[in-house]
């Protein structure tokens, strides 16, 4: 805290009691160690015996590596009751950050893939999230979710199943997993289902690939957010683009550092697109899988260089670029990035 000056150290001083929001989380990504250990040795040879394995594979080499990662997690959850118990590790982190809104992607193709089905699931994670909320203001919002390594088809399924039984908790469509697998035009139709099933499109673009993918999702996707894009700062014409439409980027540079899309050493953008006139906010992404908590992404913003000022409107941007409003607010100031006209929705 020494090196900061005295009103970002008072930033931090009330960081925790402050309401926050985070838009950018994955719901497997939030599973604590000790869960997943305990998850785990249910099975004969299991892939996580001790809390040690679980710290190897924290320190992934590549991005094929932490998806190999993530998905050796999936395996080891089984039933409904597993994924209960994965929620109850995301909400307990969220009420410890007193997070009061959270929009976390729940990904049905994978629940479908590891053989559960879909509407256990869902309804179990219905009653940690109802329990969480319960009348004190807080929210969960669900992004449903698909991987672009399995294509359109897959994402279809995913919102075939969200429209024969559409649950209201859902607020939006996102794409994550393997960006340079499928480009964003295959998508086209079905970001075109999300809008008319009045879904928000969102798109993980410029973490494992390029600034041109980010462009590539802009183009063809027209999401309303992008999930990490901090690869955008690769080209400045991609980050006066993003300026100008003023779509935001869901930032997570912890997340970044520990998957290894930002080489190691380098700067996190961050800083440079919010100064740029990009929308911003800060999220934890795989808190569970990274150790990672928002109070540390915010650090590392101030530990870049950020002032007080920035530091609060990028706290301010988590609740404006949500898709749905909470009656707790962070105390109002302008309610955006640096510079430009209010959020448009
Ligand atoms: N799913 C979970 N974490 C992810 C990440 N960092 N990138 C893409 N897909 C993900
Ligand atoms: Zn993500």
């Amino acid at each position: 805290m020494a090196p900061f000056s005295p009103g970002v150290r008072s930033f931090f001083h009330v960081f925790r009691s402050r309401p926050k929001a985070e838009l950018h989380l994955h719901l497997e990504g939030a599973i604590a160690p000790a869960t997943l250990v305990r998850l785990a040795r249910r099975f004969r040879e299991p892939i996580f015996p001790d809390l040690a394995s679980v710290r190897a594979r924290q320190r992934v080499g590549d991005f094929r590596d932490f998806l190999a990662f993530y998905r050796d997690v999936c395996r080891c959850l089984k039933t409904p009751a597993d994924y209960a118990a994965v929620a109850r590790d995301l909400v307990r982190r969220l009420s410890r950050e007193n997070i009061a809104y959270a929009e976390v992607y729940v990904s049905p193709a994978v629940i479908e893939r590891i053989g559960l089905d879909w509407a256990g699931v869902r309804s179990a994670l219905e009653q940690v999230f109802r329990r969480f909320e319960n009348g004190s203001g807080r929210r969960v919002v669900v992004l449903l979710d698909s991987a672009r390594q399995w294509g359109p088809d897959a994402a279809h399924r995913v919102l075939d199943l969200h429209e024969a039984s559409p649950w209201p908790r859902v607020g939006g469509f996102g794409l994550g997993g393997d960006e340079s697998s499928v480009p964003a035009r295959e998508f086209r139709q079905v970001f075109d289902r999300v809008r008319r099933l009045s879904l928000a499109p969102l798109i993980h673009a410029g973490e494992w690939a390029g600034a041109e993918s980010v462009a590539a999702a802009l183009e063809e996707l027209k999401p309303v957010r992008i999930a990490h894009g901090f690869r955008a700062a690769e080209d400045p014409s991609v980050v006066t683009r993003l300026a100008r439409l003023q779509t935001p980027l869901d930032l997570c540079p912890t997340s970044n550092v520990a998957t290894r899309a930002l080489p190691p050493g380098e700067r996190h953008p961050v800083l440079e697109l919010l100064r740029a006139g990009v929308r911003v906010s800060l999220s934890t992404d795989d808190p569970g899988l990274f150790r990672s908590t928002l109070r540390a992404e915010f650090l590392e913003l101030a530990r870049l260089g950020a002032t007080r000022r920035e530091l609060e409107a990028v706290l301010s941007n988590g609740f404006a670029f949500g898709l749905r409003p909470v009656r707790r607010r962070v105390p109002a100031r302008r309610p955006r990035g640096i510079s430009g006209p209010p959020p448009r929705r």
